[in-house]
């Protein structure tokens, strides 16, 4: 059984696959996405999954998706936004080295406002947002060892946040 070197969490459109990747690289060790292993897994879209079958039946195959990757995965893992509101996968992050990857409202609006399919943003993604992030900041800063703010920089300047609030730098 292995865990992972970092764990990414935060909201959609933050930037945890290009981050991951680039800390990945850095790092010289494996990117995976408890996304990508559901869209492998079930063979078809996170969206279809939503429509299909609803948010609950989607968190049930999320919450397994994770613990399945924590202990199998010793690289960079990145993390479905909505991952952390599962009071169990909240109990299995702690002990490991988790980054939140930060971001105003205002700049995930931003980021995530134009035809991205992602079917919590459907309408009116401002309000949405403001929503979605007043009920998971808080669980956001729970997991986290190190918070990391991501408005006005570029991925490899998070990236380069990240290894420094981690002391994971080599000298
Ligand atoms: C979700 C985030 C998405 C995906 C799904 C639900 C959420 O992942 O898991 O659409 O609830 O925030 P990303 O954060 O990788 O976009």
């Amino acid at each position: 059984m292995s865990s992972p070197v970092i764990v990414l969490v935060g909201p959609m459109g933050v930037g945890k696959s290009t981050v991951g990747q680039l800390l990945a690289e850095r790092l010289g060790v494996g990117y995976r996405d408890t996304d990508e292993d559901i869209v492998a897994g079930e063979g078809r879209s996170i969206a279809d999954i939503f429509v299909d079958e609803g948010e609950d039946a989607f968190r049930a195959i999320e919450k397994r998706a994770v613990r399945t990757a924590l202990t199998g995965h010793d690289g960079v893992l990145a993390l479905g936004g909505g991952a952390i509101l599962d009071a169990d996968t909240r109990a299995l992050l702690a002990g490991q080295r988790v980054v939140y990857l930060s971001m105003d409202v205002e700049e995930a609006v931003r980021r995530t406002g134009l035809g991205v399919a992602r079917p919590l943003l459907a309408v009116n993604p401002r309000k949405q947002w403001r929503e979605l992030m007043e009920a998971r900041r808080h669980l956001y800063e729970e997991v986290a060892t190190a918070v990391v703010p991501t408005d006005g920089r570029t991925p490899e300047e998070v990236a380069e946040a990240a290894l420094d609030a981690l002391e994971l730098k080599e000298a």
